[in-house]
This record gives structure tokens, sequence and C-alpha cells, in this order.
């Protein structure tokens, strides 16, 4: 079926999967793991869908990457059984709720701590549970979010908490680089990976010098894992946006704007000199413009007449939105009342977790998969 015809169908707003490019990045993704000898643990807040999970497992990935305990259930649940929750999880009524879903389904739970108190709740809990949870210390490199900086005098003491504690394995040392989508240049992202694999080496070189071995070394943003050059003394690489893909990585120049898998489709509602007024707002599109402080130049999404998709002289820019309208500069174009809009989000992570499904578009049809772990950040 042909795609303006599969288009046609579609009710909108709808967010629209392309799953040969999708599974192009599946595919790519995991070369590049294969290449460098690293294991691929996606992660899965981006599509937060069973099916896409399944397939990314299918090519190869020991396990999946979750932000929050809800989608870690989800995942336990729908059968996966080795899960790296990354963020830190703090609270006793969480920890009770991950380690009963563990617990229920034999499965191999793993969390980022870099405190104290975190490898104490981790510790009681597990105890209460009579489980044994692997943790990860986080190590800050250069976003600074979460994360202990490289040269902390407590890196060595919290890794030996966790190695002494009979309900604790210690699993090794985990980062983000998230600041890599800050970059102008593809050369710039490399040189963020580089300095992430350098400090992480460094990290894990000087706890096994003190007697702690590191099992593992994980790292993964998309844009610094898409442009690094090397991979030496990494274990594991844990991406998550390289699925859909969207403007960002596109912005950074590690992806081209024909490989972003997820998009967005509207409908012309209404039109005035400026715009074209559509039915998805922010409440579809969100209201991000960039992440990690970088600024947004191409507004809420790059925007085309559906039936023209990504020819550049169809280009429009969605300039504003409001809760459930999008106003998309005319740049010149005359659609009528009722046109359908094609956009690529700048941001797609946030646009899954908004959807309740995907529309995917396969060379047969269309298909409506469920985005099992939308909404909800607990
Ligand atoms: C801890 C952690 N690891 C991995 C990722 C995946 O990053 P990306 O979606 O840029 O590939 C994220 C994303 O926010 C993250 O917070």
């Amino acid at each position: 079926m042909n795609t303006d015809n599969m288009l046609n169908e579609v009710e909108t707003p709808a967010v629209l999967l392309d799953e040969t490019k999708m599974m192009g990045n599946l595919r790519a993704m995991q070369d590049l793991a294969d290449r460098h000898g690293v294991a691929l643990r996606p992660h899965i807040k981006t599509h937060k869908s069973l099916e896409i999970g399944r397939r990314q497992m299918g090519l190869g990935a020991p396990g999946v990457t979750v932000a929050t305990v809800d989608e870690a259930q989800v995942f336990i649940e729908g059968g996966f059984e080795s899960i790296t929750v990354a963020r830190p999880v703090i609270s006793p009524p969480k920890w009770d709720r991950l380690l009963s879903a563990a617990k229920a389904q034999g499965t191999d739970v793993r969390v980022v701590t870099d405190s104290e108190e975190g490898i104490r709740a981790a510790g009681e809990r597990a105890a209460a549970h009579g489980q044994t949870v692997g943790l990860f210390l986080k190590i800050d490199v250069g976003l600074h979010r979460c994360g202990l900086l490289p040269e902390d005098p407590r890196i060595g003491k919290l890794a030996g908490m966790i190695h002494d504690h009979a309900h604790l394995t210690f699993r090794g040392i985990l980062s983000h680089a998230g600041h890599a989508y800050g970059s102008k240049s593809r050369a710039e992202a490399a040189g963020v990976a580089e300095a992430e694999r350098r400090t992480m080496v460094a990290v894990r070189d000087a706890l096994q010098s003190d007697g702690l071995p590191v099992p593992e070394v994980s790292v993964g943003a998309t844009p610094a894992v898409l442009a690094a050059e090397r991979f030496d003394g990494i274990t594991e690489i844990r991406p998550g946006n390289y699925v859909f893909l969207d403007l960002l990585p596109v912005r950074v120049g590690v992806a081209r704007l024909s490989d972003v898998a997820l998009t967005v489709l509207a409908t012309v509602i209404s039109r005035n000199d400026r715009y074209f007024v559509t039915d998805a707002g922010s409440k579809t599109l969100t209201s991000d413009t960039g992440v990690h402080g970088m600024t947004g130049n191409q507004g809420f999404g790059l925007a085309y007449p559906a039936s023209g998709f990504q020819q550049p002289d169809g280009e429009m820019i969605v300039d504003k939105v409001s809760e459930e309208h999008g106003m998309v500069a005319r740049n010149g174009l005359d659609l009528a009342i009722g046109s359908k809009i094609r956009v690529v989000p700048v941001h797609s992570c946030p646009v899954a977790n908004l959807a309740r499904s995907y529309v995917v578009l396969t060379p047969d049809g269309p298909e409506t998969w469920p985005v099992d772990a939308a909404g909800g950040s607990r």
C-alpha cells in the first residue's frame, strides 16, 4: 500500500512510525555495538513499547535500560529478563514495587546510585525482600545532573560499601554524556564521547587498583555513541533516541533527516495569512525545542505537506503551539483546509510519551502498536 493511501485513512493527530526506517536504525546501532565488541542495552524511555523492545532484544540486546520504576514494571511484566534503572531509586515504596515485580518474574535488576542514602535504601529493601540487587555508581562526565565527579574521593568508599553488602552486587560504573546534544558538529560530539571514555577508564582503573573489580563500564547518549571513534574499555552502550531519531541528532550532524522514523501527522483545520493551523499542538508535539540547554532553530518541528514529505521546497516550521493547535508558518505554500501535514518533531521521546499508540507504517499497510509504558514518570 502506498504511503499517501495509508495516511488518508489515519485519524489525526497521530504519531506515525516508519517501520522500515526504525528497523534500519535498530540494525545500524546493533551493528555498531557488534563491531566494537560492546553490549547494546537500549534505553526504552524513547519508545516505551514492548514490541520495539522485543525487536531490540531479537537483534542482540542482552537487556534494556529504563528511567522509571513504572517503565521497569511494564517491561518486567512483559517478560524482559534483565533491566537497568538508570535514574537513582531512593524511596522505599519505589524499591518495594521494583523488587516485588522483579521477584515475581525472576528479573535481574540493576540500578544506578550516586549516594550513601541510595545505597542504604537499596541494601535495606533488597534484604527485606530476600533479593540481591546490582548497583552501578553513576559518574558525572559533564552533564552535571546525577553522578559523582570523577575526582570525588567518595567513589572508592561507595563502591566498597556496595561490594561489601550481602544483598548488593557492585556492577560497575555508568555515565550519560547528554551534553553531547549541545555539540555543533559530529567532531565536537566525538570529542565529548572520547572525553567520557577516558574519564570512565580512569575511574575504572583507580577502583581496580584499589582491589575493587569493575565488571561493567556503561555509557550512552545517541549523539555521543554515533560519533564515537573509540570504545576501548567500554563494555556497554545505552542509547535510546537512535530508534526514532529527531531534529536533535540531525542538528548535531550524527544522523540524516531521512533516517528519522517517527513523525506526527496533522490536519490543517484552519488557515490565516501567516499560518496553516493544525490539530497537533503541544499535547502532541510537546513544547520541547531542545534538550540540555541547546536552543531551537526549527520551532516545534519541521513540517511538510504529507504528500510531499521531505521535499525541500515543501519545508515549513511549526512556529508556535498551544495545547491543541499547531501554527505552521506558510512559507509561500498554499494548502487547503483538510490537507494533511507531516511533522518531524524536535524531540521524539516526549512525543512518544504523550501518545497512547503508534500508527506503524509497514510495507503491508498500517498497524497500531500501543505505547505500553506511556505517561507516568514515577
Ligand atoms: C542515564 C541515561 N542513559 C541513556 C540515555 C539515552 O540517551 P539518548 O536518548 O540520548 O540516546 C539517557 C537519556 O536521557 C539517560 O538519561
